[in-house]
């Protein structure tokens, strides 16, 4: 925080003499929202999510090997641990919608399918556990969940206790099928305490604003969401393909005076999975999706299949530099700063004064572009003042050197590519 501070009346101070019209950006009051209070999430979550590669595929006996089944799951662990996700912070290995028998058990609990996880969920989590990893799960705070297994509506406080007895570690809580707004609203705060007094550390992904979307009148409170929950959904879901990438982005900076401040340490914006290593998104479109993810501080949850991916998506998804700006501790989630003439241009403040900066080419005729970036635009006129050390993180990486203030840098963007950048001052 007082690194934050010190920035801060450092722009004040730069700002009014230089009179930066940037500025403003940068200065988006944090009126200091309260995260919830679990001790969770103090950087974005990452992990593996079933949804988007796996969607509601129960037939096993078509599909055995894509079917939502512990089978699944303890492949992914297996990998997780083997092939050095874990070690780079993928660590929740989550399970969403389709994992329920049709009926609760004898006592109203929710139960595991049990044709497709014939140990129950408590043994996959023993399992989860003992590769270092963190179980995630899923259900509904509507009276059915989207897929149409039972949710949780009325059931609230027994699914937290079974959750935890389970020794399950996230719940991703969907909205389908609920009444009324107030329910929405009750339901997810509900939850949020009924998780707490079960006494275990369960981190809470909510996807409350996404389901008030639609009720124009009904802005999400963001100062409340973050109140109750660890990370919230905005925008639809993701799918395989460019246009949802793009149209992520697009609502996202659309609405970032709205929704920027509301993240922080214990509580993101999620723009949902990574699609990056599947079949939809050219090699230019997944550095977009990773570079943006980073500058966004989006919780990074792939969603393909760990089996069978490209050498050159798992050092993507494996970029340890890229992590690092994601799940830097300052905790400030990035915004576009401008877009003009199809190239956006993206920042966000890092700890140390440090700054990233992504530059999207959005135009899809012809070949790479040439985008020249005047070093005093940046961080409010702060990221490189009065010189900086240049690094291109994405799509190749390399130091390309120091920097003075008035300077200026050119680059070469491929469409619906991405140029991400670190800026480290210099005295
Ligand atoms: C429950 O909430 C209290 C107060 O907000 C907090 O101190 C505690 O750590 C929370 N416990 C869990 C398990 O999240
Ligand atoms: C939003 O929620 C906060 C915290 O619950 C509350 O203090 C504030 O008054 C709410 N804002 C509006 C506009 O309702």
């Amino acid at each position: 925080m007082t690194g934050t501070m010190n920035l801060r009346s450092r722009a004040h101070l730069l700002g009014c003499v230089l009179g930066l019209r940037s500025l403003a950006l940068v200065l988006w009051g944090i009126p200091g929202a309260r995260a919830l209070d679990n001790g969770l999430a103090m950087t974005p979550t990452m992990g593996w999510l079933h949804w988007e590669r796996f969607m509601c595929n129960t037939d096993c006996e078509e599909d055995p090997d894509s079917c939502v089944s512990e089978k699944l799951f303890m492949q992914m662990a297996d990998l997780m641990d083997s092939e050095g996700w874990r070690d780079v912070g993928y660590e929740y290995l989550c399970i969403d919608d389709c994992w329920m028998a049709p009926q609760r058990d004898s006592k109203g609990r929710l139960q595991a399918d049990p044709k497709r996880f014939p140990g129950g969920i408590r043994r996959l989590a023993d399992y989860v556990h003992g590769k270092g990893l963190k179980l995630g799960i899923y259900a509904d705070v509507g009276k059915l969940t989207c897929a149409g297994f039972p949710g949780s509506y009325g059931y609230y406080d027994i699914d937290a206790k079974t959750f935890a007895d389970w020794g399950v570690d996230l719940l991703k809580f969907d909205g389908c099928h609920f009444d009324t707004l107030v329910d929405l609203a009750d339901g997810y705060k509900y939850m949020s305490l009924a998780l707490n007094r079960t006494g275990r550390s369960i981190v809470y992904s909510c996807e409350w604003p996404l389901y008030m979307m639609p009720f124009r009148k009904h802005m999400p409170n963001y100062t409340e969401v973050r109140e109750y929950c660890n990370h919230w959904r905005n925008f639809a879901d993701i799918y395989d393909a460019w246009q949802s990438v793009k149209s992520v982005l697009d609502w996202t900076s659309s609405n970032q005076e709205k929704i920027v401040d509301a993240a922080g340490p214990g509580g993101w914006n999620d723009p949902d999975m990574l699609v990056i290593g599947n079949f939809g998104l050219s090699w230019d479109q997944q550095i977009t999706q990773m570079a943006l993810w980073a500058i966004m501080a989006a919780p990074l949850f792939m969603s393909n299949d760990l089996r069978q991916i490209s050498p050159q998506a798992k050092a993507l998804l494996q970029d340890k530099d890229v992590i690092a700006i994601n799940q830097d501790p300052l905790g400030k989630q990035g915004y576009r700063l401008r877009k003009e003439d199809n190239i956006e241009v993206w920042e966000r403040p890092l700890s140390d004064f440090a700054w990233a900066v992504a530059m999207v080419n959005l135009q899809e005729i012809g070949g790479p572009r040439f985008h020249t970036i005047s070093l005093a635009s940046l961080g409010g006129g702060l990221a490189c003042l009065p010189a900086c050390l240049i690094t291109e993180l994405l799509p190749v990486k390399g130091k390309l050197g120091f920097y003075e203030w008035t300077s200026s840098l050119k680059l070469r963007i491929n469409p619906t590519g991405t140029v991400l950048l670190r800026l480290d001052r210099t005295n």
